[in-house]
């Protein structure tokens, strides 16, 4: 099958490439990009963990196909602090031991990120809604959560 010519911006960069029409944008993340931060779990967007942003929403990148990101914006774990350091919810992860092997970090942090863009102030119940489709085996959830609003606590993800 004939390759498709794509052009996006990912991580704030401009990327060109020609892909296959069914390369998943995971997939050309992780091997095409070298973005191995965005993890692939289950693989058909149960688990959560490929979470990635594409126009500031956060979307399962293993639920679309690269050619889907043409001319979008696509945020991966990678952009969110960019060169600088950890954002606030990313420090808040660490200070309330919110991540154990980490395998579910990525999409957590992404899927954390879009959520408190739009609820600044969430409740406890919001959180816990908010990551319902994010699988964690470790930690328990419970100190994702209070990561999560200790982080808006203080106002910014
Ligand atoms: Fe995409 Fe599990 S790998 S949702
Ligand atoms: Fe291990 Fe969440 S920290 S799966």
């Amino acid at each position: 099958m004939n390759n498709i010519s794509i052009a996006c911006t990912v991580n704030g960069q401009p990327v060109k490439a020609e892909v296959e029409p069914r390369l998943s944008l995971a997939d050309f993340l992780r091997e095409h990009l070298d973005l191995t931060g965005t993890h692939l779990g289950c693989e058909h967007g149960v688990c959560g963990a490929c979470t990635i942003l594409v126009d500031g929403a956060s979307v399962r990148s293993c639920l679309m196909f690269a050619v889907q990101a043409n001319g979008r914006e696509v945020v991966t774990i990678e952009g969110i602090a960019g060169d600088g350091p950890m954002t606030r919810l990313q420090c808040a992860f660490r200070e309330h031991h919110a991540l154990q092997c980490g395998f579910c970090t990525p999409g957590m942090i992404t899927t954390l990120k879009a959520f408190l863009d739009e609820n600044p102030n969430p409740s406890a119940d919001d959180v816990r809604d908010a990551i319902s489709g994010n699988v964690c085996r470790c930690t328990g959830y419970v100190p994702i959560v209070n990561a999560v609003l200790d982080a808006a606590r203080e106002g910014t993800s």
